[in-house]
């Protein structure tokens, strides 16, 4: 059998991608390996989002180098978003590349390869699908050895409609197109069938989902999906990423309080705490609205745990706007962020309305580092507050430390370590009540006292409690 190995960058999307193409290359008669240099053809597939997520494609590339020199008949191709974009000029830039494809290509990857292997003619395919023809491809756990992960990635949107001026993806990923609600209800009892017990539904701005047709456009589509792969028997955790502050709506809010599995961790990029920015973004919200929604959140769902995404650097964005960034940050207490410096990318309204990259490299990294510093303070205060309280854990495996512990995470998306003895045989996908012990920085330790009967699986109301530890 041939052997095939997909190295993945970015974001969800990217994941849930990867995971079509290796069903796709399963199905066609290929072994997926673990190992690249076992491979006889390796995927790429790569990320436009910044700069650096580019580069570190590039740095890839030529990595492979070697390996290709030494199989004369390999093949190397690109996906995703750098080939949407880059496509010819990527065949040019890396000669090592033999084909690049775009993300509507993906369900033509087997006879991609086929053509690579026979014609020996390097090529690109970046052609959209129309929004009317778009259709999505099914996820198939059997297909893969070890069937669905515990934690599993259900796409529910393709594209953006909207226009933020620092963005690629709308030139990289097109316009939205929604994926019929009856599709992603049974895409999420076949995971569960196959043993995934939490779903993330993703999307580039899942707020704006539109797939369920007696609502229309306008209607909140988006709770409705909510509320129907909620009632999916076995689902113990639903979880979605990643919201659009424009789109979200007081509903959206209200169904973490009344959707039993839908956990208390949104994802809620705000990019800029100053009005004045956000207005020359593009984002289509001010501060205000922004915070009304964080107040909306806090409300229906007290112990919410909350992140969010910053761009410092702006163009334009000055000394006080960049100060309204951090007290929005001590304001909101995020439990985690993700922060970045603008990077001018090709195809994006800024470049189009010519707004000139002016905040200095060494001004853009300085206020990196004082939102960085200014949030591991916040986060450590977060982590802090689960120290001697009991949370429910959804074990995923073993902790990449070994010995002998597992980990999980807690029902606002934090990482826990902790010691189970007593556990033994308790697998991924258990949910196991653990007493937090300490924090790191950006983790917390603990140790197991119950874990949840199995056979019981929605909201397990039976623990057995584990032996005390010394
Ligand atoms: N420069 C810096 N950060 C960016 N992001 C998106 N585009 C850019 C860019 N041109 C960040 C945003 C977004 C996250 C996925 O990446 O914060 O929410
Ligand atoms: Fe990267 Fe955006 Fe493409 Fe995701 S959609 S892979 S974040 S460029």
């Amino acid at each position: 059998m041939p052997r095939a190995f997909i190295q993945t960058f970015g974001c969800q999307m990217n994941a849930y991608d990867t995971d079509r193409m290796r069903e796709l290359l399963a199905d066609g008669g290929w072994e997926l390996v673990d190992d690249a240099q076992q491979a006889d053809f390796i995927i790429l597939n790569s990320c436009a989002i910044r700069e650096k997520a580019e580069q570190k494609l590039t740095s890839a590339a030529g990595r492979y180098k070697a390996w290709k020199k030494e199989r004369p008949d390999a093949l190397l191709a690109i996906s995703g978003c750098v080939a949407q974009q880059e496509g010819e000029n990527l065949l040019k830039r890396a000669p090592v590349v033999d084909f690049t494809f775009g993300p509507d290509q993906i369900p033509q990857l087997v006879s991609l390869v086929e053509r690579a292997r026979s014609s020996r003619q390097r090529f690109s395919v970046t052609d959209f699908t129309d929004v009317e023809s778009y259709s999505f491809l099914d996820a198939q756990p059997q297909k893969l050895p070890g069937g669905a992960p515990v934690t599993a990635l259900v796409t529910i949107q393709k594209g953006c409609d909207h226009h933020c001026a620092y963005c690629v993806v709308p030139a990289t990923r097109g316009p939205e197109v929604s994926r019929p609600v009856d599709e992603v209800v049974r895409e999420v009892v076949r995971l569960v069938e196959a043993g995934a017990r939490e779903v993330t539904l993703v999307g580039q701005n899942v707020n704006s989902y539109h797939g369920v047709p007696e609502l229309g456009r306008n209607g909140n589509g988006f709770v409705e999906l909510l509320r129907r792969v909620d009632a999916v028997p076995g689902l113990l955790r639903l979880r979605y990423t990643t919201s659009h502050p424009k789109d979200f709506t007081p509903a959206v809010a209200r169904a973490h309080a009344e959707l039993e599995t839908l956990q208390p961790y949104v994802h809620l990029p705000v990019q800029s705490g100053s009005s004045r920015t956000l207005r020359r973004m593009v984002r289509e919200y001010t501060r205000e609205q922004y915070l009304a929604q964080i107040d909306w959140l806090k409300a229906a769902c007290p112990d919410v745990s909350l992140s969010t995404d910053i761009i410092v650097g702006y163009p334009g964005e000055t000394a006080s706007d960049f100060e309204e960034t951090m007290s929005l940050l001590a304001l909101v207490e995020y439990d985690s962020i993700y922060s970045f410096e603008y990077s001018p990318r090709p195809d994006t309204p800024a470049l189009r309305l010519r707004l000139r990259d002016d905040v200095p490299v060494e001004e853009k990294l300085g206020r990196l580092q004082r939102v960085q510093a200014l949030q591991a303070e916040i986060t450590g205060r977060r982590l802090q507050r689960w120290v001697g309280r009991t949370t429910r854990v959804l074990v995923e495996g073993e902790a990449s430390r070994g010995d002998g512990r597992l980990c999980g995470r807690t029902p606002g998306n934090e990482m826990v370590n902790f010691d189970a003895p007593g556990l033994a045989g308790a697998v991924a996908g258990a949910l196991v009540d653990v007493e937090i012990t300490a924090r790191r920085a950006h983790t917390l330790d603990g140790r197991a006292i119950a874990v949840a009967v199995p056979g019981t699986q929605r909201t397990p109301s039976r623990f057995r409690r584990l032996p005390v530890l010394a």
